[in-house]
């Protein structure tokens, strides 16, 4: 097994009390008394981690390419949100939303409004999941328009509490056997080629079409427009396979929207906060949500969301219709707020161009390299799709031999293996790569290189 070096963990210097015996009394115990309802990738006990370094209390080091899905923006302990964390935690940790105002709060909410795409979203809502956050935005929308449809998108991830499962179209796994869902929810095909059924060559300007005219039949065929209350999209499918909207497909539905007296809610949950060059995924369209959805990457692992709308959208909701215990908790908005000050005060975005540029030509060079593996990767989008023997929709493979289903799933324990942490996605063969958006030139040189071999080796063991 090849290991990330000491390189890749300067500041990871805390001796680890716990022994491979305490690790293993600490999986039994997680075995035997946590939900098997949770999929876990490995049962590794993380320890510490910095930056894009984790170590787990067995003394492995990974070099985390996840980034707890999306959430450690600026890595692992960063040492502003940290400090900001602790300052909180010893004035005031629990400042009910009912009963008062918290200083971070305010302050989160005055940080965010400078970071908005549209000066008409001015008006917060902070919850702590961003299934609640979700849930909270389908409120706003009904209560607005007195409406009750809702229409997502085929292969969108909206999350796993009822209303939001109800909105979930990427996979049944989520929802199966647990109906009746949430009613009042159609769906519609999003701009992928896997979607709509066509090839993988077929073009943009098509696949926009397709998109455009199945909307306009749900509209005409399921969800009369006078009943639907709002469309749902997220910018960039996550769990659907990391598929980025083309503008003009969203330009449409903003369109449709308008006319129809729609809401256009989009859900930057994943895509929000400097992930895709952008600060918020919508802004590569230049189109203005109706709601915003958005958590994870602004708090940098405290739990926290939100919604933001214009306050003549949220001024449909009478005093008390939202709110919630933990709502916008002080030490959770102390994090948030840190993390955004942070984003806003040194060049992320600058960071996110330069190094997803170098992701980008390490893994065309990857792909190009027939000689270790790259025919087995079918396409690179925001993440690798690799080939998928049952697909017939997918291209053919140089060596014409029975490859494996999941080759997604084998990479990824094959870059696990080598020590670089990766996700996979989706109902395809996908594997996703969403690091800390700190991270430096080397960490890409680090991954690029473990997951050469490891694609390498996947590829050679389906020759064998
Ligand atoms: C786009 C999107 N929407 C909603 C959610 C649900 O958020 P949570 O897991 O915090 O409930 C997620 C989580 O992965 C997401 O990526």
């Amino acid at each position: 097994m090849i290991s990330t070096t000491a390189a890749h963990i300067p500041e990871l210097t805390t001796k680890l009390a716990a022994t491979s015996s305490a690790t293993a009394e600490l999986q039994a115990t997680a075995d035997r008394h946590i939900t098997k309802a949770l999929g876990r990738l490995r049962n590794h006990v993380f320890k510490e981690g910095k930056g894009l370094n984790v170590l787990t209390s067995d003394g492995r080091q990974l070099l985390d390419f996840t980034s707890g899905i999306g959430v450690t923006s600026l890595g692992h302990c960063h040492p502003d949100v940290t400090t900001a964390i602790i300052a909180q935690a010893q004035s005031i940790v629990h400042v009910q939303c009912a009963i008062a105002l918290s200083e971070p709060y305010v302050q989160l909410v005055e940080s965010l409004l400078t970071m908005m795409p549209d000066p008409s979203l001015d008006s917060f809502f902070f919850w702590n999941s961003g299934s609640e956050a979700i849930e909270a935005a389908v409120k706003v929308a009904r209560s607005k328009t007195g409406r009750n449809n809702i229409i997502v998108m085929q292969g969108s991830y909206h999350g796993r509490t009822n209303g939001a499962a109800g909105l979930t179209r990427s996979k049944t796994n989520f929802f199966a056997g647990t109906g009746p869902l949430m009613p009042c929810v159609y769906t519609t095909s999003f701009p992928y080629w896997h979607s709509l059924g066509l090839c993988k060559d077929t073009s943009e300007e098509e696949l926009v079409q397709r998109a455009i005219l199945d909307v306009e039949n749900v509209l005409r065929q399921q969800s009369a427009p006078e009943d639907t209350a709002a469309i749902f999209l997220e910018p960039v499918l996550g769990e659907g396979g990391y598929i980025p909207a083309p503008a003009a497909y969203v330009q449409h539905l903003r369109k449709l929207c308008t006319q129809h007296g729609i809401l256009l809610v989009v859900d930057e949950i994943q895509t929000g906060f400097c992930r895709t060059g952008k600060v918020f995924a919508i802004e590569h369209s230049g189109v203005t949500p109706d709601i915003m959805v958005f958590a994870k990457g602004f708090a940098n692992g405290m739990p926290l969301s939100g919604i933001v709308t214009s306050n003549e959208m949220m001024s449909a909701m009478p005093a008390g219709s939202l709110g919630g215990t933990y709502s916008g908790n002080a030490v959770a908005c102390a994090a948030a707020l840190a993390t955004t000050r942070y984003m806003r005060s040194h060049d992320i975005l600058g960071n996110v161009q330069t190094t997803s540029k170098k992701i980008m030509d390490g893994l065309k060079d990857m792909q190009a390299d027939m000689a270790n593996g790259g025919w087995i990767i079918e396409e690179l989008m925001v993440a690798i799709e690799f080939k998928d023997p049952k697909s017939r929709l997918t291209s053919g493979n140089i060596h014409n031999v029975n490859l494996p289903a999941g080759l997604n799933k084998l990479v990824q324990d094959a870059c696990y293996d080598r020590g670089l942490l990766t996700l996979t996605t989706s109902i395809y063969p996908v594997l996703r790569l969403i690091p800390a958006l700190i991270l430096s030139e080397e960490d890409v040189d680090s991954m690029l290189r473990l997951m050469k071999t490891a694609v390498a080796e996947v590829a050679k063991n389906a020759l064998a």
